[in-house]
């Protein structure tokens, strides 16, 4: 059985990828010091997959737990979700989040080498991008990003590609993700925020099940349909099948195609969103439209031809099904991990 490390195992993405690498039969070690997320969840993902796996509550800036873990198993490949995620508060913490973010991965990285670990697939961003002139983004825009944790996405983008050049035995995808929604569709696991949601779908789930008056939708003059803002919407699902497809076309990993978009291709504008998932609950949501947010563009969405390319991986689930999924994980745990 080929062993696989998974950082940030116990969050929103890491556990559904986990649930599918142990469906597909890969053995699983992960690491997380649950800061956005509960230890429910890993026995929630057991119970799903009616297998066990090593988890160590630990944190990936401690050199010495992770010298620990490559001692005690025989790892093939490491997927690294690790990391804090919200762009406003990254600008408002750069320490911790270059801390956390940037020194958290080149510990990982080091640690990797020493043990001649050279196989790793990386949680980037659509952030990245920036505010491109294109709608569409290819992966070789240029990139600009605006917030704190877009750059440190970008820095890892960039630590990883430098390895690659210096060491080409190396094999490395940074995915850039677009908007990773919905939830395992036996709504026994998804995405729980600690703090008030800044994503559109925790917020609406939130909004519909009564914990919140109102949507706020930031913006409503930008230059598309509705005037709000078009964000490529991806269920978390199809996110887990692309990691799997990573790991698999991990051999294919070049330096010309390390950066890979992970997207369907097509954009929603917010109150297309509010309108699909009112669709799918059956509840009347209720919004506000409030001012723009710093940082924030009309549209965007991932050309996704080097994703189908290189990894022989498309998006399949719709707008639709991302709404019922988000919803069933919502409405069958009102209080998320913790509290049901
Ligand atoms: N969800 C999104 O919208 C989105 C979009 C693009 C990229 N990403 C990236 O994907 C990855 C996973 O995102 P997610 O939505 O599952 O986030 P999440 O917060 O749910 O999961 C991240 C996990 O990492 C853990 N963690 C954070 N710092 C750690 C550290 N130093 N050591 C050990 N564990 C640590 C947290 O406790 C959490 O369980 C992140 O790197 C994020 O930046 C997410």
């Amino acid at each position: 059985m080929t062993k696989i490390l998974v950082t940030g195992g116990a969050g929103f993405i890491g556990s559904h990828t986990i649930l599918k690498l142990l469906n597909e039969d890969y053995d699983v070690v992960t690491i997380d010091n649950l800061s956005n997320s509960s230890y429910e969840v890993i026995n929630r993902i057991k119970f799903l997959a009616n297998k066990n796996f090593d988890f160590i509550k630990g944190d990936i800036i401690d050199k010495s737990i992770l010298k620990s873990i490559f001692s005690k198993f025989n790892i093939e490949a490491v997927i690294h979700f690790a990391g804090l995620k919200s762009s406003s508060d990254s600008n408002n913490n750069p320490i911790s989040y270059f801390e956390n973010n940037v020194v958290g991965s080149i510990n990982l990285l080091k640690e990797m080498a020493n043990f001649g670990i050279k196989k790793i697939v990386f949680s980037s961003s659509a952030t990245v991008y920036g505010e491109p002139s294109t709608k569409k983004c290819k992966e070789t825009f240029e990139l600009s990003p605006i917030s704190v944790y877009g750059k440190t996405k970008l820095l890892i983008e960039n630590i990883l590609l430098d390895i690659k050049f210096a060491q080409p035995e190396w094999r490395i995808f940074n995915l850039r993700y677009f908007n990773p929604i919905g939830a395992h569709p036996s709504g026994i696991i998804g995405e729980d925020p600690r703090n008030v949601p800044s994503n559109l779908i925790p917020f609406l789930t939130q909004v519909a099940i009564g914990k919140r008056e109102q949507l706020l939708v930031f913006g409503d003059t930008y230059d598309t349909s509705d005037g709000t803002g078009k964000r490529d919407y991806i269920h978390v699902e199809d996110l887990a099948s692309g990691h799997i497809a990573a790991l698999r076309n991990l051999e294919k990993a070049e330096k010309n195609n390390i950066n890979v978009n992970l997207g369907t291709g097509q954009s929603y504008s917010v109150l297309e969103v509010l309108r699909a998932f009112e669709q799918c609950s059956g509840k009347n949501i209720p919004y506000k439209i409030v001012g723009k947010r710093l940082g924030d563009v009309g549209e965007l969405y991932a050309d996704t031809s080097l994703a189908k390319r290189i990894l022989g991986w498309e998006a399949k689930f719709d707008i639709l099904q991302m709404c019922n999924d988000a919803w069933r994980w919502q409405k069958m745990n009102p209080e998320g991990y913790d509290k049901t």
